[in-house]
């Protein structure tokens, strides 16, 4: 007898599980043990309902259906009753629960499956617990199947606090056989809070590593660096330029007036997760509404109804495109996380019956009561030729340069968050990520501000789209180190696992390249109202 302790883990705590039942038990009331999916060890994301391998089901049949959330029919979730009879407080010595009648094709299944490291997820009371499909002996002929599932769960007072798995009875799968699950039920008495009883699945020496720590600080000292010497040149050159400029008593060459199209849109930024994350959206819709029309009215856009629309939909169509580009992939493998028809419907309706109009009247609100143009000084109407520069000071390099240091800020916080989406560690240290966040914001700001400074001092006066390029271009590290991330740090193989991965992968450098364009844009424009404002006080 072999035991092999399963690593327990929880692959996701969002949605409103609550609901189900109060997680407190009578003696002898039942426990219900649903399983979830079953998918290859190093693809997280590739998972199937666990019934598509040919498992049998236990003799006990009453259970409905477990009803899902959103969050849950767009993440893939998919439990279903495991037939095991469980009842609080009452031990259960090994038992067959059923037998798999084991025809090639069945065996097959399971081959294919222990070869690819298939594991199982279950939940009792919300409590995920991992067990592993089965084992291939050193030469890979030989194929086994864990058959006996040893369960033992941790009670505190009348409710579950702790569950382990261990995976027994090794059985050769063998063609036109019978192979008997069986299962065995012990409680123990337990110390472990309720409140705390997801805590063993974090875990601390991993995120509350040295290199954590030292990442932050690095970054920290950056921040202090560049600002120190963003204020301390700026300083310098801007007395000496306000008094030229005095001097010379011609103001007039800041040329807002180009490039105003389409680039409202693109300063709206938000990121959550799933069910809040399309409820932030929708309501947050009118405030990027107002935003995106009261700048492009600024900018004397015309097209506002386009303009509406593209505000409106850009990253929705974006995360959908993907989305269901995706969800064709998963409908040809069977995977569990094809996307439901009527989940479809619903994230449709909510774009066009909720999102659009709460856009309209945002956008209408921003037009008309902050779309008047308030430019600092006057604004030629023909934009100035742009005298020849080194290839440096060129719009293009300045945009590529850009990223490299906010980049640089966050990358170590990158591989965590990584980590904790594509392998099986929860992330917790909301404190760190929130630091990280302040100091990228820091550093986008600095950085475009320099970046602007060289491009009006070389009379380029194409600082808009630049500064916010500039900040954007983070995004194309970010998703450069993801394929690092992909070949070097992760296991993952296959095309839907891969196309998963680099798709949302997409979707995330885009989002967070328009976060980091959008704060360095108001960051920067806010320098520049600043330096033509004292220009003309001057
Ligand atoms: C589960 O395993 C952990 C670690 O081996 C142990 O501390 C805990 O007491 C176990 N819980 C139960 C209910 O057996």
């Amino acid at each position: 007898m072999r035991a092999l302790t399963t690593t327990l883990l929880l692959l996701c705590m969002l949605g409103a599980r609550a609901d189900e039942h109060e997680h407190t038990y009578n003696d002898k009331e039942e426990v219900v043990l649903w399983m979830n999916t079953v998918g290859p060890y190093h693809n997280r994301q590739e998972t199937y309902k666990y019934f598509s391998l040919p498992f049998c089901v236990g003799t006990k049949k009453s259970i409905s259906h477990y009803h899902e959330t959103l969050g849950e029919a767009l993440q893939g979730v998919e439990l279903e009753f495991s037939g095991l009879d469980i009842k609080f407080k009452e031990d259960v010595m090994q038992a067959t629960y059923c037998e798999i009648e084991l025809d090639k094709a069945k065996r097959d299944a399971f081959v294919y499956a222990i070869k690819n490291h298939y594991w199982y997820q279950m939940y009792i009371d919300d409590l995920p617990i991992w067990g592993i499909v089965g084992e291939a002996d050193e030469n890979g002929e030989d194929y086994y199947l864990w058959t006996y599932k040893k369960l033992e769960i941790g009670f505190n007072g009348n409710r579950i606090v702790d569950v382990n798995l261990t995976s027994e009875g090794k059985v050769k799968l063998v063609p036109n056989t019978k192979v008997p699950m069986s299962y065995s039920v012990k409680w123990k008495k337990s110390d472990v809070r309720f409140e705390d009883r997801f805590d063993k699945y974090l875990d601390p020496s991993f995120f509350q590593h040295r290199i954590h720590w030292f990442s932050i600080f690095n970054s920290f000292m950056m921040v202090i660096f560049l600002v120190g010497l963003v204020s301390m040149i700026l300083m310098r050159t801007l007395r000496k330029d306000y008094a030229r400029y005095s001097k010379e008593e011609e103001m007039d060459d800041m040329h807002m007036d180009k490039h105003r199209c389409s680039f409202s849109q693109l300063i709206d930024w938000r990121g959550s997760m799933l069910s809040t994350a399309i409820f932030v959206y929708a309501a947050t819709s009118p405030v990027n509404g107002y935003f995106g029309g009261s700048l492009y009215a600024r900018q004397g856009g015309r097209r506002w109804i386009k303009q509406m629309f593209i505000g409106a939909f850009l990253i929705p169509a974006m995360v959908c495109g993907t989305a269901f580009f995706i969800n064709f992939i998963a409908i040809y493998y069977h995977a569990s996380r094809a996307i439901p028809f009527g989940t479809m419907v619903a994230v449709c309706c909510i774009c066009f019956f909720v999102i659009l109009p709460l856009n309209l009247v945002g956008t209408i609100l921003g037009r008309n009561l902050a779309g008047q143009p308030n430019f600092p000084c006057r604004v030629n109407a023909v934009p100035r030729p742009i005298p020849e520069k080194k290839w440096f000071m060129e719009p293009a390099v300045i945009v590529c340069l850009g990223g490299i240091l906010p980049f640089g800020s966050i990358f170590i916080e990158m591989y965590f968050i990584f980590t904790s989406f594509w392998a099986y560690k929860i992330y917790y240290v909301y404190g760190f990520m929130m630091l990280v966040l302040v100091i990228l914001c820091i550093v986008t700001v600095c950085v475009t501000i320099v970046c602007t400074y060289f491009l009006l001092n070389a009379e380029d006066y194409r600082w808009q789209w630049t500064s916010f390029l500039s900040a954007a271009s983070t995004a194309i590290y970010v998703y450069m180190y993801s394929f690092y991330y992909y070949f070097f740090k992760t296991k993952m193989y296959g095309l839907f696992q891969t196309s998963f991965y680099f798709g949302y992968m997409a979707v995330f450098s885009t989002a967070l390249g328009i976060m980091c364009g959008a704060i360095g844009y108001m960051g920067t424009s806010a320098f520049v109202r600043k330096i033509y404002t004292n220009v003309k006080i001057d």
